[in-house]
């Protein structure tokens, strides 16, 4: 292998100030970090992707990232969180490795390319942009102008050799970047065109700008559907949308059968391509018999909002000759509001008989059509 990738993200953002770290923050649906990992991982000139994170959560990342990603604790500090990322590389001694912050997650394919390119005849290279404001130094009360045209805002990923950049990050020190060691060690660096996309979320504020620039058109709403029948037996009553119905049947079911959320569930997976009701609470596992189905609701609810999809809207259509649904319609929407976290006016509940025909016409169920509109998260801490 010749080429590796390492992203630090093993930071505390404090200057973001969110409760969130801001490299796992979600950013057009996807934590921040998996941007530039995803970059990485697309370029065919990188051999190995190795990922930095924080001590101590090395199971909380591998759990969202593929196997074939290196998953490492950092330090302490940014140079020491980069020393374990080098420690990982299993890329030949003069391979070359490109390090990168987590926090910049506008990386493009071309910067990667054009610093694999710098290297054929640099010891380093790295993105920098010119300065374009004024520059002027402030002294006491007299100001004066800085020359600007021989100053530069560096970015990362920066390129190196990995022996080179091991050796000059050895010692102990921590470094304002990487490319600070080489040029300690008076080496050769190419700086390459850089990128306003690439810019770091340090404040609070970068996070919704970068969104912006790197999201110009938020994705479309997801819209899925489900369905669902129960069997009716003799009973006392039945449960639709968490309110027990006084009737001469109840339904059967491994949980309380409450055929109308699971629909809404199952169109809740569906939006988030999440997969099924069954998938997440199998029926042959015991723990959910007699479960409360708003369990199962808020479930999708929460794993589709983690996945980056916040539920809008939904509605559900109860398909019975038995018993009436209109009475209780309000108390059904007003549970699942409850539940959901939606308003009431984002839930409809209808009902329709089948006209005596075929299994619901013959009082043998109840089915359930839902269907359930997502809308992209875009800021969440
Ligand atoms: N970083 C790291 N290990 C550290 C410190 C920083 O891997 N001990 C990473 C951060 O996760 C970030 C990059 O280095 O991707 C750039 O550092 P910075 O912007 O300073 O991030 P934080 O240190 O997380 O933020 P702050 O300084 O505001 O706490
Ligand atoms: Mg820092």
């Amino acid at each position: 292998m010749k080429t590796a990738a390492i992203i630090v993200a093993a930071g505390r953002g404090q200057r973001a100030g969110s409760n969130t770290p801001k490299q796992v923050r979600l950013l057009g649906g996807r934590p921040v970090f998996e941007w530039s990992l995803r970059a990485f991982q697309a370029h065919i000139d990188i051999d190995q992707c190795v990922l930095v994170v924080p001590r101590g959560k090395h199971a909380d990342y591998r759990d969202l990232i593929e196997d074939n990603v290196t998953v490492v604790e950092g330090g302490d500090t940014r140079s020491e969180s980069v020393r374990a990322g080098l420690r990982a590389c299993e890329i030949e001694e003069n391979g070359i490795v490109l390090i990168h912050d987590a926090a910049r997650p506008g990386l493009r394919a071309e910067t990667i390319s054009a610093l694999i390119e710098a290297m054929a005849t640099a010891d380093a290279a790295a993105p920098a942009l010119p300065v374009a404001d004024a520059l002027k130094r402030k002294s006491g009360t007299a100001l004066s102008t800085i020359d600007r045209s021989e100053l530069f805002r560096v970015q990362t990923p920066q390129a190196f050799r990995l022996k080179a950049i091991k050796e000059a990050l050895g010692h102990d020190q921590d470094l304002v970047d990487d490319l600070a060691a080489i040029e300690a060690a008076d080496g050769h660096v190419t700086l390459i065109p850089g990128d306003e996309a690439l810019a770091k979320i340090t404040y609070p504020e970068d996070h919704s700008r970068l969104e912006k620039l790197l999201m110009p058109t938020a994705p479309a709403p997801r819209f899925g559907s489900g369905y669902d029948v129960h069997a009716l037996e003799p009973g006392d009553g039945v449960t639709l949308c968490g309110i027990k119905i006084p009737h001469t049947h109840s339904l059967v079911g491994h949980s309380d059968a409450d055929v109308a959320w699971h629909a809404l569930t199952d169109a809740i997976l569906g939006a988030a391509a999440l997969g099924d009701i069954g998938d997440h609470f199998p029926p042959s596992d015991p723990q959910w018999k007699g479960a409360p189905s708003d369990l199962f609701l808020k479930h999708a609810v929460e794993i589709s909002r983690r996945a980056g999809w916040a539920l809008t809207s939904c509605d559900l259509t109860l398909i019975c000759e038995a018993p009436k649904i209109k009475p209780h319609r309000e108390a059904m929407r007003a549970r699942t509001a409850d539940v959901t976290g939606l308003s009431i006016d984002a839930i409809s509940v209808k009902a329709t008989t089948t006209e005596g025909l075929g299994f619901t016409g013959r009082k043998e169920g109840i089915a359930a059509q839902a269907s359930a509109v997502l809308a992209p998260v875009t800021l969440q801490d």
